[in-house]
């Protein structure tokens, strides 16, 4: 393993709020955040925001800066990609910013019924062979709905049409309720739509950058799963 590598892993035990954990310390419904992120991690009351797939983590950074007013938890599988966000964090000593290093078919595992306020997809993979893998897919929407609130938002952003127009297919035919669509963010007038959006839109990941830099147009929609 690259010495590079190796050195983030090592970083990361030591950065706060961080979490890493062992599939043993969650398989059996036993992970002892669970229920606790606000009274153990974050010490406050503020709602919780997460973002699945989060890379190096722009959107959990980028927001817990904004948006001091909410918690928020950076989840990825690959620990030397968020180390970036997590180092950052660290640096910057954001007491509202935690990331949790695990697969996201284990989500579930992690969250208590309605602890949940806000999840955001970041350019997630768009897996065009296997749609169940889809990170706003059904099976996924449901891991989700177990630890959402009932009014609970689910935000996609993404460069790649086919996984934005089959997460408006998944909106339309479970009937969940379309709160936004753009098929361009940089179109859009968010100025006069919301400047508070704005703001948000303005945040770029390491992905918007890459293939915004060969023409990609960044779409995005946000929706309510529950029925
Ligand atoms: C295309 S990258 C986007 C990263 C970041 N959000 C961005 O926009 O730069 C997709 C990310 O999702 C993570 N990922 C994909 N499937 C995952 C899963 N099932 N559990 C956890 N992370 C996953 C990958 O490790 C990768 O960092």
């Amino acid at each position: 393993m690259a010495k590079n590598k190796l050195q983030k892993f090592a970083d990361m035990k030591t950065f706060d709020r961080v979490f890493e954990p062992e599939k043993e310390a969650f398989i059996n419904g036993d992970f002892s955040l669970k229920g606790k992120w606000r009274e153990k991690v974050f010490k406050n009351d503020n709602p919780i925001v997460l973002e699945l797939g989060c890379g190096k983590g722009e959107y959990t950074v980028g927001l817990g800066i904004q948006d001091p007013s909410k918690n928020y938890i950076g989840v990825d599988i690959k620990g030397a990609r968020i180390w970036a966000g997590a180092k950052q964090a660290n640096e910057e000593n954001l007491l509202n910013v935690a990331f949790l290093r695990t697969n996201v078919d284990f989500i579930e595992h992690f969250f208590a019924e309605d602890e949940v306020d806000e999840i955001w997809l970041t350019f997630s993979d768009p897996q065009p062979k296997k749609p169940n893998k889809r990170l706003s897919s059904r099976p996924f929407i449901e891991r989700y709905l177990k630890f959402l609130k009932q009014d609970g938002i689910v935000h996609l952003k993404t460069d790649n049409t086919s996984l934005y127009l089959s997460t408006l297919d998944e909106i339309e035919s479970h009937q969940y309720e379309l709160l936004f669509s753009a098929i361009n963010v940089y179109e859009k007038d968010w100025e006069r739509f919301s400047p508070r959006m704005k703001e948000v839109m303005s945040i770029k990941t390491y992905y918007e950058t890459l293939f915004g830099n060969k023409g990609f147009k960044t779409k995005y929609c946000a929706f309510k799963p529950y029925v």
